[in-house]
Order: structure tokens, then sequence, then C-alpha cells
């Protein structure tokens, strides 16, 4: 069998702030295969980004380990792309040389990394806007200029924290589509955390839910719905059941449910 693309082994985070221990993450495992879409969803202060920080190998864990390429890759910096959950452009650089702060900082010269980038802002919605500054865009061009930013990393994993979480419903559906289509020229393992479950279902192969505090994975959803995908499969049958799976998960109770 072939090894995953990611693995995440028996993960565990435990706080000593004050003399208090808080335990974030309970033992967690999962194996993620080559170029697949997989969300994590779960509720807010179960560990979603504390589980991110030690996959791009920012946060030492307390125990456990994460490969890549069944090779151990526990705090090692550098090998997956990595969006915060608030990932801010910088107000003084442009649009342009936003989107290669990344690469510059792996050591790329700035001048060969604008000549990289340009074509990927001009494909991907920016195309005109690359002198102007953060403050003089939408807020969907602001994430996609910081998406494009971590997706232009020389790394096959990249982690997205909640990217779509400040956006208006409009946008948010529009900036999904402009993912997926991306995620598709790109063919990059993605892990995307989310509080909207319709979301997850839309854009994923699978989908990981985890616990509350301390979090774990509580179950694993394969969404088998074709893709390319159009709007209309949230009509289906499919679509619905997986979506009330999460949500019976996260404590809701839809009306179908109910009855
Ligand atoms: N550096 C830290 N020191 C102490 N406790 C921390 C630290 N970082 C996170 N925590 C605690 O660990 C738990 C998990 O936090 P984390 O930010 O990973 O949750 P999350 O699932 O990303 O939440 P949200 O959905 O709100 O973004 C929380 O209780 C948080 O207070
Ligand atoms: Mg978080």
């Amino acid at each position: 069998m072939p090894s995953a693309k990611l693995e995440v082994r028996s993960l565990a985070m435990q706080f000593s702030t004050s003399g208090a221990d808080v335990a974030a993450l309970t033992p967690v495992s999962f194996g993620l295969s080559e170029g697949s879409f997989v969300s994590v969803i779960g509720p807010s202060g179960c560990g979603k980004s504390t589980l991110f920080n030690i996959i791009a190998g920012l946060q030492p864990p307390t125990g456990g380990a994460v490969l890549i390429d069944g090779e151990d890759a526990t705090g090692t910096i550098g090998r997956v792309g990595y969006m915060l959950q608030k990932d801010l452009l910088l107000p003084w650089r442009t649009v342009l040389d936003n989107v290669v702060l990344g690469m510059e900082i792996k050591g790329v010269s700035r001048q060969r990394a604008r000549a990289t980038a340009l074509p990927y802002l001009q494909r991907y919605g920016l195309g005109g806007f690359e002198d102007r500054y953060p403050r003089e865009l939408s807020g969907g061009m602001r994430q996609r200029a910081a998406l494009l930013r971590t997706l232009l990393l020389d790394t096959d994993i990249v982690l997205l924290d909640e990217p779509f979480g400040a956006l208006d419903a409009q946008t948010r559906s529009a900036m999904q589509e402009w993912l997926l289509q991306i995620w598709a020229d790109f063919r990059k393992t993605v892990v995307f955390v989310t509080h909207d479950v319709e979301e997850a279902v839309f854009l994923s192969d699978e989908i990981l839910v985890m616990s509350p505090r301390p979090g774990r994975v509580v179950d694993r959803l394969t969404v088998t719905l074709p893709r390319p995908r159009a709007r209309s499969v949230a009509n289906s049958a499919d679509f619905i059941s997986l979506k009330e799976r999460c949500l019976a998960h996260l404590g809701h109770v839809t009306p179908e449910m109910a009855a």
C-alpha cells in the first residue's frame, strides 16, 4: 500500500500555562492521500489551529508524529504551505509583492518571484491589481492574494485555516468555486478548516470531524459527489445526508432530523 502523503500519528498536545494544564488534542491519527481535498470541522477551541501549527512544524507536539511521504517531518518548518487563520497582507506592499512574499522568504529573488507570480495573478482574478495596495481591494480579492501566496510556495501540501471565515455569503460562494478551480490546476493536497458544513461538503473529498476540546477525530466522511461540482449539487440527497451527519456531530438538529 502506498504511504499517505500526510500522516498524523497519535498527535497529542497539552499546553501548560501558569500552572494549569490544557489538553488541546488527545491522540489524533489520520492519513491523507496525495492530491486530496480534506476539510476539518469541529467546535471552536477543539484544536484545529493547534493541529495545523503542529503539522506546519511551528509547534512541537507533546506526543506523536507528523509524516510527509512516509518520512518523519515533526517540527520541520517549510514542508507545507500554511495560510494562518488571521493571515494578513502587508499594507505597505503591493498585491504582487504580497503574493511573492512567501517565495522571497524561501530565498527566491524578488525579481524572479515577481516573474513567476504575475501570470498567476492575471489568470486567477487579480489581473490589473498587481500594483494596488491591499486597502484598495475587496475582501474576496485580498483572500485570493493571500491564497495565491500560499499556493505558489513549492510545497505539495497546503493548510488553509478558515480562509473564507470573514467573507459575506455571496463572496464566499464565489471564492469556493475559485478555490476548486485553482486546486484542480495546482494538484496539491489541501487541508481546509471551516466552520461551515456546507462549504466542507461542497469542497471536499473527505471530511474529518473533531470532538470538542480536547480534540480527537470522531468521524471521517467520504464525499463522492461528482467533480467538477456545480452549486446545484447542494440539492442532491447525498449532499443533504452528508451535511446532516456533520451537523449532528456539531450538535445541531435540522428540521428534517427532528421530523
Ligand atoms: N499557546 C497556547 N497556550 C495555551 N493554550 C492554548 C494555546 N494555543 C491554543 N490553546 C488552547 O488550545 C485549545 C485549542 O485552540 P485552537 O486555537 O487550536 O482551537 P480551534 O479549533 O482552532 O478554535 P477556533 O475554531 O475558534 O479557531 C483552546 O482551548 C485554546 O485556548
Ligand atoms: Mg482556529
